[in-house]
């Protein structure tokens, strides 16, 4: 289809947003009994509700419209086939091939990945299990207790978030760290907590030249020294997770202690790759594996599901209308669920590096507006802070609810309670209410859209799809936005300032100046 068409149906979507005006999302739940079953749909173990959202038919008709006059249908293809759509990087983008059945067969450039996604997997798992069961010893003979995970961004959010989730799974006898600030305070936070002797350093980093992750690993190896381990000794507390195996050996973790990957896979779609080493360790090989199943799941749901029927194609087509129609600026990512409390940082990383571009493919101004800002935390500790934002404040932001229908702990009464909470909220939300007694400050103006996506428990394989919902939810909306998803030129610059600064040619503005006094006369104190 051409652009003009395209454009065509983003017009057509505009007239039904000039329609919708006026409507309001609790009249079009009382016009039709049938509009939850109408605006959800289920898969992947997942239920997928958007019936709280201002649509109706004829504008879902026209968000679908614009999905396959943009060819998702074609554009998905090309990325489950191993094209190279990171065209800024020419890379392929292929992290659905880390968990990708064991019978399949995936050829780039003339070569099948899968064998070698498949010999790093068995690597990564049987690791995992010598370190579980106490076969992996450090310095002093005893079994690890600690394992610490230092990476930042992708090489953090996914197996911290990860290892919260999934908390009731992991086994009892080891304890997950995780270290990604550059500021001492992280590290030294979990080295006071840890005895060297029974502690695991992971190193984690795609491109092994991170600042914050070079700096933190190697003080982690200098505290390691200090605390008796000879240089031999190393070897048996720091493994590595990088595709930069030079990186790693000149750091000095030998190659069978480092655990590959490959460029086709994004940092912040790694956490299905070694980089979910410490993950891996503290579930299991079992565990593991059942989360990248669940993932496998939704990418063939993602895959074979028409377009109406599409959890990731329906949740990417309700952003667009919150964004694009109804110029929605911000997303709050909600989980009724202490142990998804770090998913919205998670897809922080996930939506904004990806999709918070300003330029489309072809390096003019994308037309349409982009990843709004998102944010959150796990409900119902928010309601106490930032609902009254949610519910009265000038700004309308669309939420997401996600909860599980069973929790896994047995403390009685708790979890009605939390769930009662999470669809009182959706209905205050949507319905509003007139001032009981006149007051205007205790109206509430309702008509808010918000999505809730629910599963039955929150397990290793429920996990999975989740995330791979919004993993291809944001390939959608790259797609439908027209912007380089994959690429994420923004984070250089501070970068580079910032090791300017560090070599003292970068040129010091004011607040430098009085900064550099100050830090000089701390000194002297
Ligand atoms: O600075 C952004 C970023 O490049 C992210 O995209 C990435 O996940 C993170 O830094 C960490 O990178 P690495 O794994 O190479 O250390």
């Amino acid at each position: 289809m051409s652009d003009e068409m395209v454009e065509a149906a983003w017009a057509a979507l505009a007239r039904q947003g000039a329609r919708l005006k006026a409507a309001r999302i609790d009249s079009l739940f009382a016009a039709d009994a049938r509009r939850f079953a109408r605006f959800s749909r289920e898969g992947a173990g997942l239920l997928l509700d958007i019936s709280k959202n201002r649509i109706d038919e004829e504008a879902l008709a026209a968000l679908l419209a614009l999905a396959k006059g943009a060819m998702l249908e074609e554009a998905r293809g090309r990325m489950f086939s191993g094209e190279r759509i990171n065209v800024t990087e020419h890379r392929a983008v292929l992290h659905v091939a880390l968990r990708a059945g064991n019978d399949a067969g995936l050829v780039v450039d003339g070569h099948d990945v899968l064998p070698d996604v498949r010999a790093v997997k068995a690597r990564v798992e049987a690791f995992a299990e010598q370190v579980r069961s106490g076969a992996w010893r450090g310095f002093t003979g005893k079994p690890i207790r600690h394992v610490v995970n230092i990476g930042i961004g992708g090489s953090d959010l996914g197996p911290r978030m990860a290892a919260a989730a999934l908390s009731p799974h992991l086994a009892d006898d080891l304890a997950l760290h995780y270290v990604a600030n550059v500021d001492g305070a992280d590290l030294a936070g979990v080295l006071d907590r840890v005895a060297a002797e029974e502690t695991l350093f992971i190193v984690a980093s795609k491109t092994f030249t991170t600042q914050e992750t070079m700096a933190n690993a190697a003080s982690a190896r200098a505290w390691l020294r200090d605390q008796g381990a000879e240089e031999a000794d190393v070897a048996k507390h720091f493994v590595a997770v990088s595709t930069n195996a030079q990186a790693v050996a000149a750091f000095g973790i030998s190659a069978e202690n480092m655990f590959p990957f490959w460029d086709w896979v994004g940092g912040r779609f790694s956490l299905w790759s070694a980089i979910g080493l410490s993950l891996a360790i503290g579930l299991g090989s079992e565990g593991f594996e059942a989360l990248l199943s669940g993932a496998r799941e939704m990418d063939g749901h993602f895959l074979e599901a028409p377009l109406a029927e599409n959890l990731p194609v329906l949740l990417a087509l309700t952003e667009i209308w919150n964004r694009n129609i109804e110029g929605h600026r911000a997303r709050a990512v909600v989980p009724y669920d202490e142990r998804l409390a770090l998913l919205p940082a998670y897809l922080q990383q996930l939506e904004m590096e990806s999709n918070g571009k300003r330029l489309g493919l072809d390096g003019e101004e994308a037309l349409h507006a982009t990843a709004p800002v998102v944010w959150g935390g796990a409900g119902t500790n928010g309601q106490h802070a930032y609902f009254q934002h949610l519910h009265q404040g000038t700004d309308v932001v669309p939420v997401d609810f996600i909860a599980a229908i069973a929790p896994d702990h047995g403390l009685a009464g708790h979890h009605r309670l939390l769930m009662a909470n999470l669809f009182a909220q959706g209905e205050a939300l949507m319905r509003g209410r007139a001032s009981p007694d006149g007051n205007p400050h205790r109206a509430f103006p309702g008509n808010r859209p918000s999505t809730a996506i629910l599963m039955d428990r929150l397990t290793p394989e429920r996990l999975g799809a989740l995330l791979a919902l919004y993993e291809h939810k944001v390939f959608c909306l790259g797609v439908l936005w027209g912007v380089p998803s994959f690429d994420q030129w923004g984070v250089e610059l501070g970068k580079e300032l910032a090791g300017s600064l560090l070599k003292g040619t970068g040129v010091p503005s004011g607040l430098l100046g009085w900064y550099n006094s100050r830090a000089r006369q701390e000194d002297k104190l």
